[in-house]
């Protein structure tokens, strides 16, 4: 049976990592992993998300299937937490969420459940989007196409060609939005440009698809959770694909959940069925301990405090060493203004820089960076950082 099969190219990431993980090089510095970092270079556990997962184990009794929805405390709480409490009391029954494993099997329950409603129209991503977004999406069967949105001249978002493009999108298409922290550029819209949008949205009979896997390390909780709040408020439909694996630091949990919002109440429970019939021709239904451990945490006033100020103390590192970067590399140098890295949100930011000085990075001096110039800001470090700006400066004046 496997005699004809052929090995498929490593992931791009991935790939790149074990590159890293093989460079004998002790001077060795990796910016493309995908998860966050503290000082000493790992992705340590949240104290309170131990604490939470230590309560839950002792107070188990049993190991049966949870409902096949998931947890009902996590997904109670997690959707205050990304809803808001006001919120989910005015959507009451119009809202409901089904636990996935981690914002990936989210994205592709929205996707199956879009296929399931019959959906022949195409959905629209940001040009460029995490990578991940096809293969999850275009396997389960919907066609995907691309609206303007980063634009290296101005290594930023730019906005009116991003908005023409929505403008044109016909009516009754799916539109994928990031809800925060922008992977892989960094690059978020504001909540000025998020009020067009959903304007947008709403004038075209468009329904929104929010990617929401960094809630926290943006701007703040709420704050980052600006956009998905305001579609929910003003449009009958939205999707939204949530991810606990950077924001609780659950990772290999695999912790998600993806919410439905829809014209009525019938409706949404009608939608959630099917993404329950999705689930259970997939993997029956979702791995259960870090929705325990979420829901645990986030029904106990003490450990959500500690969980937010730990989730704090990682965006406020993330935003000294992005500044860090940003500060150094226009003293070190004049030919490009980084200030852009310093105005970038979450854990990634592109760099800007021409795609050889990023292999030149890579041959030279073992700095590891995606092709894209995607970073991981939390793989600088206060160690790192005079290295990186010394030797990114030295290949881009050369
Ligand atoms: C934009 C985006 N969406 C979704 C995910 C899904 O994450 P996970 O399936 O690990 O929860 C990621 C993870 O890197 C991401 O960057």
């Amino acid at each position: 049976m496997f005699q004809n099969i052929e090995n498929l190219p490593a992931d791009p990431i991935l790939g790149l990592n074990q590159t890293f993980q093989q460079d004998a090089n002790p001077e060795k510095i990796n910016l493309s992993v995908g998860v966050y970092q503290n000082a000493q270079g790992h992705t340590p556990i949240f104290s309170a998300v131990k604490k939470a997962e230590q309560q839950l184990i002792d107070s188990q009794l049993t190991k049966t299937y949870a409902p096949q929805a998931g947890d009902p405390s996590f997904l109670a709480n997690i959707s205050k937490l990304l809803v808001g409490n006001e919120l989910v009391s005015a959507l009451g029954d119009r809202l409901a969420a089904v636990m996935t494993p981690g914002g990936c099997g989210a994205l592709r329950m929205g996707a199956e459940l879009l296929v399931s409603t019959g959906f022949s129209g195409n959905v629209w991503v940001s040009d460029p989007t995490w990578a991940n977004h096809f293969p999850l999406l275009q396997s389960a069967g919907l066609s995907l196409k691309t609206y303007r949105y980063y634009d290296s001249s101005l290594n930023g978002v730019n906005f009116p060609n991003m908005l023409e493009d929505l403008e044109q999108i016909p009516s009754g298409d799916v539109v994928l939005l990031h809800g925060c922290c922008h992977n892989p550029t960094g690059a978020d819209i504001t909540a000025a440009q998020w009020d067009q949008v959903v304007e947008v949205l709403k004038a075209r009979n468009l329904v929104p698809f929010i990617d929401v896997a960094y809630q926290g390390f943006g701007q703040g909780l709420d704050e980052d959770a600006y956009g998905v709040r305001l579609a929910m408020s003003k449009l009958p439909e939205v999707l939204v694909a949530n991810s606990c694996s950077k924001n609780f630091g659950l990772y290999r949990e695999r912790t998600g959940s993806i919410m439905i919002v829809s014209a009525t109440a019938e409706q949404t429970k009608a939608a959630q069925s099917h993404v329950l019939a999705a689930a259970r021709r997939c993997y029956s239904m979702s791995p259960y301990h870090g929705g325990g451990i979420v829901g645990h945490l986030l029904s106990d006033t003490a450990l959500t405090q500690e969980w937010k100020n730990e989730l704090n103390s990682v965006r406020e590192r993330m935003n000294r060493l992005r500044l860090g970067l940003a500060e150094g590399l226009n003293q070190a140098q004049s030919k490009i203004n980084f200030d852009f890295v310093a105005n970038s949100s979450g854990m990634f930011c592109y760099l800007g820089i021409p795609k050889q000085d990023v292999l030149t990075l890579r041959s030279e001096f073992a700095i590891y960076l995606l092709e894209s110039t995607r970073i991981n800001v939390a793989g600088l470090s206060e160690e790192n950082l005079p290295v990186i700006v010394e030797r990114v400066s030295e290949v881009i004046s050369r």
